[in-house]
């Protein structure tokens, strides 16, 4: 996570808040870069929001949001001022036992990823997460590596179709196929 940290230069979305947010938080304490952690758990969000490095504070939210249905999986509600773009993606979340897992962050928040987006998926090894990378794939147009130390693994995406002439904070071309602006409904 450190090395995609340093590879990279713009917003930093985070799905699933923890001791990585504080890590995050506290590696982007000292530049200008946003961080937004989608949180499902109020209580949840509270404290890690507020084991925060003070001086990352102005830039750094962890949202507290619902996980709302939008028909063919649940995620997270996307916060109105979620608009990125982000170059960083860290996926951890939200729980395994959610309709789709962690597959609505491609089609809910498309419009607000970089060009050059690098997402990292944890947990790539699990049959869930690894049939989402499959559709990721496809759907967004990735390449994907993975990397274990055997009990654990995560996943790196990149965006293969516009790596090559997309400047740094660009945003991702935008399938309409990826969105889904159905009316969600709330649980
Ligand atoms: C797999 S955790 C990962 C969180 C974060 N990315 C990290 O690595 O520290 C994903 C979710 O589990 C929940 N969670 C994790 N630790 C928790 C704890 N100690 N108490 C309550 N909820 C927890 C939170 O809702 C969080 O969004």
């Amino acid at each position: 996570m450190l090395e995609q940290t340093l590879a990279t230069r713009g917003g930093v979305l985070e799905c699933g808040s923890g001791l990585s947010t504080v890590l995050l938080a506290t590696w982007l304490a000292h530049g200008d870069r946003p961080l937004l952690a989608l949180e499902h758990d109020p209580a949840w969000a509270a404290l890690v929001e507020s084991r925060l490095p003070t001086a990352s504070r102005s830039r750094v939210r962890v949202a507290s949001v619902r996980l709302i249905d939008y028909g063919a999986f649940t995620w997270y509600a996307r916060p109105s001022y979620a608009d990125g773009p982000y170059e960083l993606v860290v996926c951890d979340g939200p729980p395994a036992s959610t309709q789709g897992g962690r597959y609505g962050l491609l089609p809910v928040m498309a419009r607000a990823l970089a060009g050059d987006v690098r997402i990292l998926l944890d947990d790539a090894h699990r049959p869930a997460e690894s049939a989402i990378l499959r559709r990721w794939e496809i759907e967004g147009g990735f390449s994907t590596a993975e990397f274990s130390d055997g009990a654990k693994s995560y996943a790196l995406l990149t965006s293969q179709a516009t790596k090559a002439d997309a400047p740094p904070g660009t945003r991702a071309p935008n399938p309409a196929d990826l969105r889904d602006d159905r009316e969600a409904t709330d649980r």
